[in-house]
């Protein structure tokens, strides 16, 4: 019997697929059998990933140029994609940024620029690769939110506010898109080891992994072990779901 965790044949897109979780999602889907679109700001790191994705997997990985925030950027990979593949079965919206700020020191606009990447620029792929999704008969969205998003913490109202945002939008896109047999969920990761967690200090890290009941740090692979979860069939009844990938951390 196949495994239905198989991504056999299916088109994928990956967003922020230049470093951390993204990478490790295009490589997790393209290992299951995907054709995996990478998508992020930089050509050079796109282009080496993906050509790494196509030596080890022998699946196809094309990089894609584009930020999340320009929309009309994002319709033209969409059009490309249906030039090309003439359908899309899964988005994973992962793209997003992080910058820290007290409640009394971030300004208007600071929320603004976190809400334009993170939040903006996952509805900009959901609208795009729904409107695929539903020509080809369904698909999987999944969004990488963030467990600061579900609880908040001290000095990320801003990050908070902007991944919180993103389950509102994800619950009322899997209501929306049921029916199209579109299923949409989130991930919630914890502390988990990439570029954005990289700038911490050691003491930092050390009393974070207090909070932290399995005593480590994530790693993206650990993150895109469940995103392959949720793209495939075996998560075929789940949707409108937020799954913590946080080794139980408490904030
Ligand atoms: P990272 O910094 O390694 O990766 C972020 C990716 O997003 C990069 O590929 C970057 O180029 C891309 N990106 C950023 N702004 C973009 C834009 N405007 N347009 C297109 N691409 C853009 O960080 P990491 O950790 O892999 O982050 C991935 C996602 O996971 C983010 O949404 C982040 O908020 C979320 N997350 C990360 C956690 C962590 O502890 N590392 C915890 C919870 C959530």
């Amino acid at each position: 019997m196949t495994s239905p965790l198989l991504l056999d044949g299916k088109i994928a897109l990956v967003t922020g697929a230049s470093s951390g979780i993204g990478e490790a999602i295009a490589r997790a889907y393209a290992r299951a059998g995907a054709t995996v679109i990478l998508t992020a700001r930089r050509a050079d790191k796109l282009e080496r990933i993906a050509a790494a994705i196509e030596a080890e997997t022998g699946r196809a990985a094309l990089p894609v140029t584009g930020d999340v925030t320009d929309e009309k950027s994002v319709l033209e990979i969409y059009k490309d994609i249906h030039k090309r593949h003439g359908r899309l079965d899964i988005l994973a919206a992962n793209a997003g940024q992080l910058a820290d700020g007290l409640i009394g020191m971030i300004a208007a606009q600071n929320l603004h620029d976190m809400l334009a990447v993170n939040t903006i620029g996952v509805l900009n792929h959901l609208q795009a690769a729904t409107r695929l999704m539903r020509r080809g008969g369904g698909g999987s969205i999944v969004i990488t939110s963030s467990i600061i998003g579900r609880t908040g913490n001290a000095g990320q109202a801003a990050y908070a506010a902007s991944k919180a945002a993103t389950l509102g939008l994800m619950m009322s896109a899997a209501k929306e898109l049921g029916r199209d047999k579109i299923r949409v969920n989130a991930l919630a990761p914890g502390f988990i080891e990439t570029a954005m967690t990289s700038h911490l200090s050691q003491a930092v890290r050390e009393e974070r992994l207090k909070g932290i009941a399995l005593g480590r740090m994530g790693t993206p692979e650990d993150v895109a072990d469940v995103a392959l979860f949720l793209a495939s069939d075996m998560a075929r009844y789940v949707s409108g779901q937020v799954i913590g990938v946080d080794g139980c951390m408490v904030i």
